[in-house]
C-alpha cells in the first residue's frame, strides 16, 4: 500500500469524463475532461462476451445506446422492483456488436455517431496526459460468467506499460470499486503496483465507514471513495480515515444539484477539501475546480 502525502494538493477526477457537457463514457467526454484540466479520468468497466474491457457504467446497454433499435430481438426479461423489464446485457454482445452502436445521441444530436470505447482506446487517448481511474463495476456477476474483470485489466495496464513506476509516471493511476473481494483481488495480483481506493454507498457505511471498518479498509487500499452525504452528514468518519493516511476522494459533484448554501460548485468543492479534508473529489464538471 502506498501511503498518501498529506501536503498533495486535491486531485480533479472527471467523472465518466467531463460527463455535465458530452454523454459520459465516450472519447468526447474523455477529450473535453483532458482539455478542461482533469487530473484523472474516470472509467467505469464492464466486460464484453468475448471479454473486452469496454467503459461504460451500467451493466446494460440500453440507457446510453440505441441497442434496442438496433438489436431489438436480443433482450433478456428481468423483473425489477416487481415490474419485468426488458435489458440489453453488455456481456451478451460481442465488442464488434457494441461497436456498431450509437453512444451519443442519447445525449444530444451533435455526439450522434460516438461509439463505445474500448479500455485500450482510454488509454490510448489519456496516457501521458492525465491520470486514469478505472472502477472494476459488478465484478461478481462477470465472475459468474467465467470472466475475471481483475486479471484481463492488469493484463491491459501491463501490455501498455503501466504497471512500473516509470510507466506510471506521467500517467498515475487509481483503481476504485464498491466491492472489497475485487480490490483484495487486485492485492493479490499486484501487490502495490496500483493505488487502489475502496468506493462506500449509504447501504456499505455501517460496516466500511465505522472506525474497525476504516482500520480494514486501510490494510488493503490507499483511499476511500465515500458518498458525498456520508462525510457531511458525520465529518468525523473523514478525519478518522485521514488519521489513518487514506485518500479521500467523494463522489460526486455536480454544477446541477447543489445543496443550498454553496454559490458555485467551486465553492462546494473548496468545503469538501477544506471542511472535510477529501483529497479529491468526483465531478461532472472538472472545469469548475478550484485551483
Ligand atoms: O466511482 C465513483 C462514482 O462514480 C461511483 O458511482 O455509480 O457513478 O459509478 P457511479
Ligand atoms: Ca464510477
Amino acid at each position: 500500500m502506498v501511503t498518501t502525502d498529506p501536503g498533495t494538493a486535491p486531485v480533479n477526477i472527471a467523472h465518466r469524463g467531463a460527463s455535465a457537457y458530452a454523454p459520459e463514457h465516450t472519447l468526447a467526454a474523455y477529450t473535453l475532461a483532458l482539455e478542461m484540466g482533469a487530473d484523472y479520468v474516470e472509467q467505469d468497466l464492464q466486460l464484453t462476451s468475448d471479454g473486452v474491457l469496454v467503459c461504460m457504467h451500467d451493466t446494460t446497454l440500453d440507457r446510453t445506446t440505441n441497442v434496442e433499435e438496433v438489436f431489438p430481438d436480443r433482450a433478456t426479461e428481468v423483473e425489477q422492483r416487481g415490474a419485468l423489464r426488458q435489458v440489453w446485457r453488455v456481456s451478451d454482445f460481442t465488442l464488434a456488436e457494441i461497436k456498431t452502436l450509437d453512444a451519443g445521441s442519447w445525449f444530444g444530436p451533435e455526439f450522434a455517431g460516438e461509439r463505445v470505447p474500448t479500455f485500450q482506446e482510454a488509454i490510448d487517448l489519456v496516457k501521458g496526459r492525465a491520470g486514469m481511474y478505472p472502477e472494476t463495476k459488478s465484478p461478481e456477476e462477470y465472475e459468474a460468467l467465467g470472466l475475471t474483470m481483475e486479471a484481463e485489466l492488469v493484463r491491459v495496464f501491463a501490455a501498455n506499460g503501466l504497471d512500473t513506476p516509470a510507466g506510471q509516471s506521467d500517467t498515475p493511476i487509481y483503481v476504485q470499486s464498491f466491492s472489497p473481494a475485487s480490490l483484495k483481488q487486485m492485492c493479490a495480483l499486484t501487490g502495490d503496483t496500483y493505488k487502489l481506493v475502496q468506493l462506500i454507498n449509504g447501504s456499505q457505511a455501517s460496516t466500511l465507514l465505522t472506525d474497525d471498518g476504516l482500520r480494514d479498509v486501510a490494510d488493503y487500499v490507499d483511499g476511500i471513495g465515500p458518498a458525498i452525504a456520508l462525510i457531511a452528514d458525520d465529518p468525523s468518519r473523514a478525519a478518522a480515515a485521514r488519521a489513518l493516511g487514506l485518500d479521500i476522494h467523494p463522489y460526486t459533484v455536480r454544477a446541477s444539484q447543489l445543496p443550498d448554501g454553496f454559490a458555485d460548485a467551486g465553492a462546494y468543492m473548496r468545503h469538501l477539501f477544506d471542511d472535510l479534508g477529501a483529497t479529491g473529489v468526483f465531478t461532472d464538471n472538472p472545469d469548475l475546480f478550484p485551483r
